[in-house]
């Protein structure tokens, strides 16, 4: 997790993972993502401010939003991603 905001946020490229794979079979829904969201902005509120603070914000909003989009098409076509 470091490593991928290190990434993300500090163009230090220290990540080479791929981010989505863990979560594909994950049973959970916009509910949980609703609330992962809650946390981490109510986190980032109390522990930074400033400009990377918002880009962590928007970054981690369209993360959430893509992961569902992919965790929703994969169920639907009953399908897997290559990588
Ligand atoms: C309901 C929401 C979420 C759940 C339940 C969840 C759960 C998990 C789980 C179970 C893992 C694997 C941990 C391990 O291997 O020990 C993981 C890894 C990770 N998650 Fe999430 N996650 C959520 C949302 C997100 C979002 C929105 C992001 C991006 C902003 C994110 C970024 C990551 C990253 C970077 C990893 C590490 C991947 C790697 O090992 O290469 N997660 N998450």
């Amino acid at each position: 997790m470091y490593s991928f905001w290190q990434t993300v946020l500090l163009e230090e490229h220290t990540y080479y993972g791929a981010p989505f794979m863990p979560h594909m079979n994950l049973p959970v829904s916009k509910k949980h993502f609703d609330r992962w969201l809650e946390l981490f902005f109510k986190t980032l509120d109390e522990l930074f401010s400033g400009e990377k603070a918002e880009e962590a914000r928007w970054r981690a909003n369209k993360m959430a939003e893509m992961f569902q989009l992919k965790i929703a098409h994969y169920q639907k076509t009953n399908s897997k991603p290559l990588i």
